[in-house]
């Protein structure tokens, strides 16, 4: 076993409002590490669900309920029935990535790993549960440990559940390594980006790779457009504006005598803001057209409706920040720094209900900064605390808020 993570002195008894239940921590590391070896990928988490269903059902028995196929809802009660109602989400999927971490825990299932660190949000969110049923929040907290994050559908199918409706604000969080434990990223705008794919087929016609004269060559169409597609954030977007046009894969061609008759290239987009995101759709048509018709090829561009940007509210930030800085003291709100250019389905969330995503320092002083999605990647364990913590000071101080009648912007 590895040594058990020492303690970092403001986890425990700093808090002026909320005591942390005995063994609480050592459980839910236990746990954790359960699900840790026990990976699964997503909309099949069906070991994951079960468990979670056994942690939250000692809570509130009659409360916990199976949604969108592999999630679950828990309903913790607030001291009043008529206060408003807040949610905490954490997601439990994993990757189709094989583990290298050598960790004691490592997954048993080959191929698939929690290298998204989904267990520690799922673990953290199990956390505040418990808080919250020990010392509840003014209204009802609802709690969402939601499938399929990484597919991108995992947030939409718990909307159209109907677990949410009614729910007048949002958090969940998410595990990063540039960040030291303690620290938390808990600020208003955009937080994640938005993702679209794109898929795009030149047809043309084929030939004998020696006679190409006789052919509408889509291999050199596709050349031409790739090199294009990156001048829409060099020379279309506002340099100020983060965005990114990546190209993921290309296909085309049998063998080295014959120019094909089509070829297709995939790829995504990213943006932090809606403008952009609109025209590196519309530049990525563009492009595509005119590139294609100088080679006398047809082309069909299909961009997915995606993720939308995560945009945090300014005022469930500022309950965010103080959640922050009362549980783990003044110095513990960092700024994201550069734009993070990663998706977060969580964001589906927000275009309903107003709410912020935070982002907890994940990694020891000292410790190597691991990106997340290696098969390197861990987390260092007191992070699971202070997220439950956190998420759940979060959900007491919106609901305390938006009681006294604040609604959140
Ligand atoms: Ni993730």
């Amino acid at each position: 076993m590895r040594a058990k993570p020492a303690k970092l002195p403001f986890v425990r008894g700093e808090s002026k409002s909320a005591p942390i239940p005995s063994g609480l921590e050592e459980r839910l590391i236990a746990f954790r590490r359960d699900l840790h070896r026990h990976p699964e990928l997503s909309s099949l988490e069906n070991r994951t669900s079960s468990a979670l269903v056994r942690e939250l059902e000692s809570l509130s028995p009659s409360r916990v309920q199976r949604v969108a196929g592999t999630g679950v809802v828990v309903r913790i009660a607030g001291r009043r029935a008529s206060a408003p109602s807040v949610a905490i989400r954490g997601d439990i999927d994993a990757l189709p990535i094989h583990e290298a971490t050598g960790l004691p825990f490592a997954s048993e299932n080959p191929g698939v790993m929690h290298a998204c660190g989904h267990d520690v949000h799922a673990t953290w969110t199990v956390g505040a549960a418990v808080l919250l049923a020990a010392q509840p929040a003014d209204g009802d907290v609802v709690i969402v440990l939601q499938p399929a994050e990484e597919t991108g559908e995992g947030a939409l199918a718990v909307l159209e559940s109907g677990a949410l409706d009614g729910v007048s604000a949002i958090f969940g969080g998410h595990v990063d390594r540039r960040f030291v434990v303690g620290q938390v990223v808990a600020q208003a705008g955009p937080i994640a980006a938005s993702a679209d794919n794109f898929d795009i087929e030149l047809l043309g016609r084929g030939a004998h790779g020696a006679r190409p004269h006789e052919s509408a060559d889509p291999i050199v169409g596709m050349a031409a457009l790739i090199t294009s597609l990156q001048t829409i954030v060099s020379r279309s977007v506002n340099p100020a504006l983060p965005a990114v046009v990546t190209v993921g894969v290309v296909s085309a061609g049998t063998a080295p005598n014959v120019i094909p008759d089509r070829a297709t290239v995939r790829g995504t987009l990213r943006a932090t803001d809606d403008a952009t995101r609109a025209l590196l759709q519309a530049e990525v048509r563009n492009i595509t057209e005119h590139v294609a018709a100088a080679h006398k090829l047809e082309a069909r561009v299909t961009i997915g409706s995606g993720v939308p940007p995560v945009i945090n509210s300014e005022e469930a930030a500022g309950w965010a920040r103080e959640a922050a800085t009362a549980t783990l003291g003044p110095d513990a709100v960092v700024p994201l720094g550069a734009a993070n250019m990663a998706a977060e389905d969580f964001a589906w969330y927000l275009q309903k209900i107003p709410g912020c995503f935070l982002r907890f320092g994940a990694r020891r002083a000292g410790e190597a900064v691991i990106p997340a999605h290696s098969p390197n990647f861990d987390v260092a364990e007191d992070a699971i605390l202070v997220g439950a913590r956190v998420l759940a000071e979060c959900a007491r101080r919106a609901s305390a808020a938006l009681s006294k009648g604040g609604a959140a912007a």
